[in-house]
């Protein structure tokens, strides 16, 4: 059997001391993604430990909303802080200041792109309109997003605005990511297991097959995954309606479900759990050969449930990589 093709959802970070050495010396985070030289470094340098198959952009999902005018701060050891945002009338969209304020990001794009070998895919990515929009609404991160949600149910209509521009902003984007050279892009939405329907199909379903059938177009061999993080049973409904061509998977809808129950074009994407990476040792070794056999036969790329910890070794991710390569023996 051959071994799947691997990349870890932030494969590039503080897990890494060569990350953690740059990003001392780069000032802030926002500043490293958008300097070229620097998000080209740190893009590379986890395939030069580990030699996954794609490359994943780095940047972040708050350049969005930091490029249609809101304010973004990173905040060491609390993560992103976004301005109280006003809503009435939503933030306009101007293609070209946007683009003005996200050239640097399309030249790393580019810049990869041509540094890469060609059996090498680089991957670009954006967050998901519902996920970026909770940051927009609430200004920080709390894992449940109560505050976005009840400014969403007690203003669907006017939502909905934000919602549409995310949208075509988003689909702008990553059509900007494929011209410079992306062959993959991801859409993250972290936080799409959080909406119960009708709003799940709304806010998260209804957007992502508007952006995918925009770029599929446009792009007809760009490859598009999508990833409704913890959506759990509403994945294969998801799956349909985007015409994605692979799904981030979690414990919530893993491999082991997935395969009775996608079509076998979608390609399954996941499903390790981080700590278990972080923990190492026999439990990941075991984990890992059980996802090998629970995805033979399909299309599969190897990944995470969701983004590697900081706390990771990386004598742990070389473990994966080797067992990976090996094969499932
Ligand atoms: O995967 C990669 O290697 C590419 C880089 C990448 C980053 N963020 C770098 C980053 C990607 C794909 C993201 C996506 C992202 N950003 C998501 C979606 C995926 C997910 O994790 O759910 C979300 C929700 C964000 C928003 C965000 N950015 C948060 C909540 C935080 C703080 C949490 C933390 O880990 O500190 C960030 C900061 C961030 N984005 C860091 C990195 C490497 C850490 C910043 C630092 O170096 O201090």
């Amino acid at each position: 059997m051959s071994p799947p093709p691997f990349w870890l959802m932030r494969q590039a970070g503080r897990y890494l001391p060569e990350y953690r050495a740059l990003r001392e010396r780069a000032g802030s985070f926002l500043d490293m993604c958008f300097t070229p030289d620097l998000a080209v470094e740190v893009t590379l340098q986890p395939l030069r430990r580990f030699d996954m198959d794609a490359a994943i952009l780095f940047s972040d999902i708050l350049v969005v909303p930091h490029s249609l005018g809101q304010e973004v701060r990173f905040v060491e050891g609390e993560g992103p802080r976004l301005a109280p945002f006003g809503f009435s009338p939503a933030p306009r969209w101007e293609p070209e200041s946007f683009d003005a304020a996200l050239a640097a990001v399309y030249a790393a794009v580019a810049r990869l792109r041509a540094e890469l070998p060609p059996h090498k895919s680089l991957i670009g990515f954006a967050g998901a309109p519902w996920t970026v929009a909770c940051y927009m609404v609430q200004g920080h991160g709390d894992g449940i997003f109560s505050a976005a949600k009840r400014f969403a149910f007690s203003d669907p209509g006017g939502f909905d605005q934000l919602i549409a521009i995310l949208t075509t902003a988003t689909t702008h984007y990553l059509s900007r990511q494929a011209e410079n050279g992306a062959d993959v892009v991801q859409l993250f939405d972290s936080w799409a297991g959080l909406l119960p329907e009708p709003y799940f199909t709304r806010w998260v379903t209804g957007p992502a097959a508007e952006i995918f059938s925009g770029l599929r177009a446009r792009f007809p061999r760009l490859g598009l995954l999508g990833f409704p993080r913890q959506a759990g049973r509403l994945v294969p409904a998801y799956a349909a309606a985007t015409g994605a061509d692979g799904v981030g998977l979690d414990a919530q809808f893993p491999v082991t479900a997935a395969r009775e129950i996608l079509p076998p074009t979608v390609a399954l994407q996941g499903d390790l759990d981080p700590a278990l990476l972080c923990a190492g040792g026999v439990a990941l070794d075991d984990a890992v050969r059980r996802l090998l056999d629970a995805a033979s036969g399909r299309p599969f790329v190897f990944n995470l449930a969701h983004g590697v910890m900081k706390e990771t070794p990386p004598a742990h991710v070389a473990r994966l990589a080797e067992i990976l390569r090996r094969g499932a023996a």
